[in-house]
């Protein structure tokens, strides 16, 4: 995974990422809860086949999506001229590509988490705009975080089920990635709760 390494803001891994506060028991608890198993796991690695050629056309739909949205894309804008920021939407979404490939294909360990528990922090006030340098929104709400979870899961079927695979075996890596949204969205309510709440 060198290619990572060039893409700007990305630490996955980088002792700059805080060890997570959820520790890796509760992560365990967490997986059992949205049903993640071994089984998951196997087939996210199949998703990640599927997906990897096809990251672009995914971040394309996203992206439009959101760019035709503009209580979204707000959160993407200069917080004083309220314009979009090209050159943030752009470093985000390199980013958001890799995040599509390391849903499938990192192992969720410790370092997995630590990275979690950033990427909750960077939608949150405590993280949001500094990797980029932008003076963007300063946070974005947890409902939206929320309801994400429908489209970034609802879409990703038509790609899952491009190349080939059986009805059943779309449904599995489906079911896997829908698993994998909810877990981490999940992690990165983390910064989002009261002291104790979480
Ligand atoms: C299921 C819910 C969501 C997923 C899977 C998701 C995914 C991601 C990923 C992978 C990143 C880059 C992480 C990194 O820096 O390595 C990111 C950053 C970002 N996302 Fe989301 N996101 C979600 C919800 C939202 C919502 C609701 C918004 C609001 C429109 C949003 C706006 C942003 C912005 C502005 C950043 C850049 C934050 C920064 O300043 O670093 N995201 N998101």
């Amino acid at each position: 995974m060198s290619r990572t390494n060039k893409i700007p803001g990305y630490l996955f891994g980088s002792p700059q990422v805080p060890k997570s506060p959820i520790t890796f028991e509760e992560l365990e608890l967490l997986k059992k809860t949205v049903m993640f198993s071994e089984e998951d796991a196997h087939y996210l690695r199949m998703a990640g086949e599927v997906l990897k050629d096809q990251v672009d056309e995914i971040l394309d739909l996203w992206y439009g999506w959101v760019g035709s949205n503009p209580h979204l894309v707000y959160y993407f804008a200069d917080k004083r001229s309220g314009e979009p920021i090209q050159g943030y939407l752009e470093a985000v979404r390199r980013r958001f590509g890799q995040w599509i490939l390391d849903t499938c294909f990192r192992k969720y360990d410790q370092e997995w988490l630590d990275y979690q528990v950033e990427i909750g922090r960077r939608h949150h006030r405590s993280g949001k705009n500094r990797t980029d340098g932008v003076e963007s929104v300063e946070h974005i709400p947890l409902r939206y975080l929320i309801a994400f979870i429908y489209p970034i899961t609802a879409t990703i079927k038509p790609f899952l089920a491009k190349k080939g695979h059986s009805q059943e075996e779309v449904e599995k890596m489906y079911n896997a990635w829908f698993k994998s949204v909810v877990l981490q969205v999940s992690l990165w309510s983390y910064p989002y709760a009261r002291d104790g709440d979480y």
